[in-house]
């Protein structure tokens, strides 16, 4: 039963118990129509204790009904009654209230929260708003500017900060003993919220509101959305506002950005336990070698060190060795400074670190993963030592970011455990890991991959080989469609407002400024024997090396900061310069076609790389772009997005492209096919 109840004396309990996080569906908003039928019955009670079973008092609405329509009872229609009820509720809450969780919690008149608690409305992170009266009461309850504070920005509070709000009146270990022990008299004196007036107006509070909207959730709908509501409980009366309210939750859900959010976040769940390794039995490391203590090697040592392993950094000299210790000591101290860890995790970090150029201290870890420079030579040298002395079982990994798995993996006299584990910079903090399995990885070696995602936190999609996996193969097509861009007549500054006006925090010449132009170059170079020769190279980034503007690092890159990013004519010149040479009469570019252009090229690779089985699914590339390359997550990720326009649109658009460059525009069969059947493509999966 999602929702049990009964009697003891004048108490009576109600439970939610919908494993794993109670999630509120029509079962448990029945139920609890259903106990109020039931209290309504019953004689002599003085309270009626709700909690949650298990691990959450209430995670919110499901948001799995949130694609079909509404169906009655309504979550705001159950939180009236319960307000109305002739018995005073009390809210017990363990674990997370949260959305439509915590909108029960400000129905109830006393509410109790364990120490771990966490209570808010995280709506506006899923595309909607509170939706069940959560918008009129906690303004009620906290104040106009801490209620939009929380519900505009979605970030909840833990147990004591709560308090400290007035959101709730006692903090407890065990909730349910302190709700039995509320005086019976006070909980008769205790209003609906929905009976309270509206707080003092406060235009102050819903422009700074509205600034910072403005700015963290530019171009989301709800965040606004949410604020008007909110700012609307001081002047509007309780009842016309819930109406206003209902209305927007209901449009606002059915909507392209909640889709997409709803898409993120389930997708998000779906790559932690793929069905294809549900029989793979995982390896659990309790110790890890990380070879390479450089930027990427301390921060997945880090990484590792957070979630409780011993690590043990290989290096090549002392001066490496030095180098990695402080490396990571940079990391722990800067964590301490933000207030991520404390003195004694600190510590603990500290203590479980090792750094050495000693590979037989690894002999007993049981997975070592290699973070060295890019050359396929040093990390030959490197696995054949790592071979030499780790147990014959422990899985080897490389962080590769575009060499071949495979090639590395020959080296090793038993592949299958081989593995590349792909981190993302920062490796302690960006979610994202490319799981590449070569052609003889074993399952064995995957689960690890994915069990070490899941203790790292991680998003882990599984990618097969090829120059730059799933991310990296779509980045450098991006860069190279906004490079033909630019000979044709747009400048750096202008692409870039274009990827940012389509939702990216920053566009892709900033982004290079930033990462540095050398790293690409190196790849450039790399590729130069099996570029194929019809192809229109441009090599505008390549003068820009040449000239020393290797990005934020030098001083210049795309754009030059001797005092703060500015446009450079210097690099206006290179580009002009190179338009003339390729015979191309430059024209102006409006920002709507460059982030088209982009996004199609961006699409039409993403394609390709799915329908070669790089990639498993569309879904696993709308995590990669949104996890690991800053696509905007309330477009749902490159190929939701792709789907959203349609493939019929996406094959006009590549062929009209195709028309000056067949070669680079030539839509992927999987565009051509889906737009044949009218398809999906997220419907083409491998899994
Ligand atoms: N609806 C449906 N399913 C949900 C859910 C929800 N609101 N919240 C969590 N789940 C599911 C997850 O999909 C996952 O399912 P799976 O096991 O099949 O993959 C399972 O519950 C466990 O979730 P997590 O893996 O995320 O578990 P964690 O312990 O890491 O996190 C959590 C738990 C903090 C509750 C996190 O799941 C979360 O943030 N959930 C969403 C909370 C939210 O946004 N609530 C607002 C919903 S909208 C609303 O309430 C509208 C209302 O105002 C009318």
């Amino acid at each position: 039963m999602p929702v049990t109840y009964r009697r003891e004396g004048p108490v009576a309990y109600v439970e939610l118990d919908n494993p794993p996080v109670n999630a509120i569906g029509l079962d448990i908003r029945q139920g609890l129509m259903d106990a109020l039928d039931w209290i309504a019955g019953k004689p002599h009670l003085d309270r009626v204790i709700l909690s949650g079973k298990g691990r959450a008092f209430a995670a919110g609405a499901d948001a799995r009904e949130f694609d079909a329509p509404p169906v009655a009872p309504h979550l705001p229609d159950v939180i009236r009654r319960m307000e109305q009820s002739d018995v005073p509720w009390i809210a017990a809450v363990d674990g997370v209230a949260l959305g439509g969780g915590c909108e029960l919690v400000l129905g109830c008149q006393y509410r109790i929260a364990a120490p771990g608690a966490l209570i808010g409305m995280p709506e506006v992170t899923l595309g909607v708003i509170p939706g069940a009266g959560g918008t009129q009461r906690l303004p009620r309850l906290v104040g106009l500017e801490d209620a939009l504070q929380m519900i505009s920005t979605g970030k909840p509070v833990k147990a004591a900060q709560a308090l400290e709000l007035g959101l709730i009146q006692d903090v407890a270990d065990d909730v349910i003993f302190a709700a039995q022990e509320v005086n019976a008299e006070l909980l008769t004196t205790l209003p609906a919220l929905a009976d309270l007036p509206g707080p003092e107006a406060n235009e102050g509070a819903v422009s700074a509101a509205r600034a910072t909207a403005d700015q963290k959730t530019a171009s989301q709908i709800a965040p606004q959305c949410a604020i008007d509501l909110v700012a609307q409980s001081s002047s509007v009366d309780f009842e016309d506002a819930m109406q206003q309210e209902r209305a927007t939750f209901l449009a606002l859900r059915q909507g392209d950005q909640a889709r997409a959010l709803r898409h993120v976040f389930f997708a998000e769940r779906a790559a932690k336990a793929p069905g294809w390794l549900r029989d793979a039995a995982a390896p659990d490391p309790t110790h890890v070698a990380v070879v390479g203590g450089g930027t990427m090697g301390a921060g997945i040592a880090y990484a590792l060190l957070n979630a409780g392993l011993r690590v043990t950094v290989l290096e090549t000299s002392a001066e490496g060795v030095a180098r990695a210790q402080d490396n990571v000591e940079k990391i722990i101290s800067a964590s301490l400074k933000r207030g991520l860890i404390n003195e004694a995790k600190a510590q603990d970090r500290r203590a479980h670190l090792v750094c050495t150029h000693d590979y037989t201290l690894a002999a007993d870890a049981e997975l070592a993963i290699e973070a060295a420079f890019e050359s396929m030579a040093v990390k030959k040298e490197i696995f054949t030592k790592l071979q030499a002395v780790m147990a014959p079982d422990a899985v080897l990994a490389t962080n590769t970011s575009y060499l071949d798995v495979d090639e590395i993996a020959a080296v090793l006299n038993d592949p299958t455990r081989m593995v590349g584990l792909h981190f993302f910079a920062p490796a302690h903090i960006m979610k994202l890991l490319e799981i590449v399995r070569g052609q003889a990885t074993s399952d064995r070696a995957l689960a690890l991959g994915f069990a070490l995602a899941k203790r790292l936190r991680k998003v882990p999609v599984l990618a097969g080989v090829c120059d730059g996996f799933i991310g990296n193969r779509i980045l450098a097509r991006y860069r190279e469609a906004a490079d033909s861009l630019l000979l044709e007549g747009a400048l750096p500054h202008q692409v870039d407002a274009a990827m940012r006006g389509f939702g990216y925090a920053m566009g892709p010449y900033e982004a290079q400024d930033l990462s540095g132009l050398d790293i690409a170059f190196a790849n450039r170079r790399r590729q130069d024997a099996s570029r194929d020769p019809a192809q229109h190279y441009v090599a505008i980034a390549d003068h820009l090396v040449d000239a020393g503007r290797l990005g934020r690092k030098t001083g210049a890159g795309w754009y030059d900061y001797t005092d703060r990013q500015a446009v450079d004519s210097e690099v206006t010149r290179i580009i002009e310069t190179e338009s003339a040479t390729a015979g191309v009469t430059r024209r102006a570019l409006e920002e709507g076609e460059i982030a088209h252009t982009l996004v199609l090229a961006m699409i039409n690779e993403a394609a390709n790389i799915l329908q070669e089985g790089i990639a498993q699914s569309a879904r696993d590339i709308d995590l990669v772009t949104v996890f690991g390359y800053g696509f905007p997550r309330w477009r749902g990720g490159l190929l939701h997005y792709a789907d959203t326009q349609g493939a019929q649109a996406m094959q006009e658009g590549l062929e009209a492209l195709a028309q000056h460059d067949p070669l680079v525009w030539e839509p992927s069969p999987l565009i051509r096919t889906c737009a044949t059947q009218g398809a999906r493509i997220a419907g083409f999966s491998h899994d």
